[in-house]
């Protein structure tokens, strides 16, 4: 099993290209599964999740042509066609290893007017659980029932528009009942709907597909239903959660990175806590600049909330930050359920951090220690390289399958920088 190993001290100077979202890529994909024409996609992140979600497709009949073999941070493409009748049943084997996989739901609902999805697994990041997608599935008229693990979904006379209000913002039950509203049969309005930059690239491509959609960005999203929908060229969205860890690897390690190919309006939360910590952060015309000087960064409080929060995603990356800055930290997760899974794991490099419930407090240490540790999820791993680029001596990451379902070849992007770091495949 690949471990990383980091050994920390070097300052970073280079070029770092930003790939395109795991996050929007995922559902992007889901759409094919709407029209029997084909779906194009530029700058695909060449990762395990979107392989994965490739291989469910596939499974459900779609053909799928894909290049991905390129110098990293130029993006694949990914054509996908779901020519004739999609399966409808997508298995337990293939939902439990990846939640965004419950995706093909609302599609397969829509265009088939059946489908059995089994219940997602995912990381290990508490409960989350998918009634929100059911509820509003069935308020489009949707018959759902729940046996054996699976849920099966009817609608035979097809899905009707409707208006539901999510009790609590959800980024895939907003993306899934948007894909379901594209086909229905008159007008749906997603109340409290998510706002983040994936449903507004989604929502985009649904539009270059044919749907009818407005209020994008916004927390009511209305879409009239089309009768058919049909293929489209889409460049998929940088990823705003590299984009973040990149910047925060660059404040960790200090010097001078450009990170190319993404926007600041993208890490609008991060971009005034950086600054706060003593690091500049500005747009360029191809990306985004971020240096520090020596000395070490501040410290300041974060809560995590829905887009334009604070993302949870980037909650992992801003406590290793923490960890060695000046001063007290108040990091509070609101989004998810033990979500800090990276702390026991930061904790045997150093760090000096108590977590009660679902807020942590972050003592900064101007030392860290290199150790071997254990990734958990996602998040929790890359947050462990980056506290390996401010530590003394060796950090060895275990477990980083989870690391390669969600960035793109770290080792090469950071390696470029000058950071000393190497995957270790033996
Ligand atoms: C997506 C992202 C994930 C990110 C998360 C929050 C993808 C592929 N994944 O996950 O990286 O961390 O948004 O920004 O885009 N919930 C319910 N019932 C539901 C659905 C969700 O209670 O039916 C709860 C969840 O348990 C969680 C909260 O709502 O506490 C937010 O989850 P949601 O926004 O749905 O996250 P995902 O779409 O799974």
């Amino acid at each position: 099993m690949d471990r990383i190993r980091v050994r920390g001290g070097r300052r970073l100077k280079g070029t770092i290209p930003i790939s395109g979202a795991k996050n929007a890529a995922l559902p992007l994909m889901a759409a094919c599964l709407l029209t029997e024409e084909s779906l194009r996609f530029t700058n695909v992140p060449g990762l395990a999740d979107v392989m994965y979600m490739a291989e469910i497709l596939s499974q459900l009949g779609v053909s799928v042509t894909r290049r991905m073999d390129v110098p990293v941070g130029q993006g694949g493409t990914m054509e996908l066609k779901a020519r004739g009748r999609p399966q409808s049943l997508a298995t337990y084997d293939t939902v439990r290893k990846m939640r965004a996989s419950f995706l093909v739901l609302g599609p397969l609902l829509a265009r088939v007017r059946e489908a059995t999805v089994s219940l997602p697994g995912g990381c290990a990041i508490g409960a989350r659980p998918v009634d929100l997608h059911l509820k509003g599935l069935e308020a489009m008229g949707a018959e759902i029932e729940l046996a054996g693990g699976y849920v099966l979904a009817r609608a035979p006379d097809g899905l009707k528009g409707a208006e539901f209000a999510f009790p609590s913002v959800s980024v895939g039950a907003t993306e899934n009942l948007m894909m379901a509203a594209t086909l229905a049969n008159g007008r749906t309005t997603l109340v409290n709907a998510a706002r983040e930059p994936e449903i507004v690239d989604l929502g985009n491509c649904l539009s270059a597909m044919g749907a009818n959609v407005s209020g994008l960005g916004t927390s009511t999203i209305v879409i009239e239903g089309v009768k058919e929908l049909h293929g489209a060229v889409h460049r998929v969205l940088p990823d705003r959660i590299e984009t973040g860890t990149y910047a925060i690897a660059a404040a960790i390690a200090g010097g001078e990175v450009e990170l190319s190919g993404t926007e600041l309006d993208l890490i609008g939360a991060l971009v005034p806590l950086l600054r706060k910590s003593g690091t500049e952060i500005d747009a360029t015309p191809n990306g985004i600049r971020v240096s520090r000087g020596t000395g070490r960064p501040r410290a300041a409080d974060v809560r995590t909330e829905p887009f334009p929060g604070f993302p949870t995603d980037l909650q992992a990356q801003y406590m290793a930050l923490m960890v060695v800055a000046d001063g007290t930290s108040v990091i509070q997760e609101n989004i998810f359920e033990n979500r800090f899974m990276h702390v026991p794991e930061l904790l045997r490099m150093g760090a000096d951090i108590s977590v009660h419930g679902d807020t942590a407090t972050v003592r900064g240490r101007e030392k860290l220690k290199g150790a071997p540790v254990m990734a958990t999820d996602l998040r929790a791993s890359v947050s462990l390289i980056l506290a390996g680029l401010a530590a003394e001596g060796e950090t060895i990451v275990n477990r980083v399958y989870h690391l390669d379902r969600g960035f793109e070849r770290i080792e090469a992007k950071l390696g470029a920088c000058g950071a000393d770091i190497e995957r270790l495949t033996t």
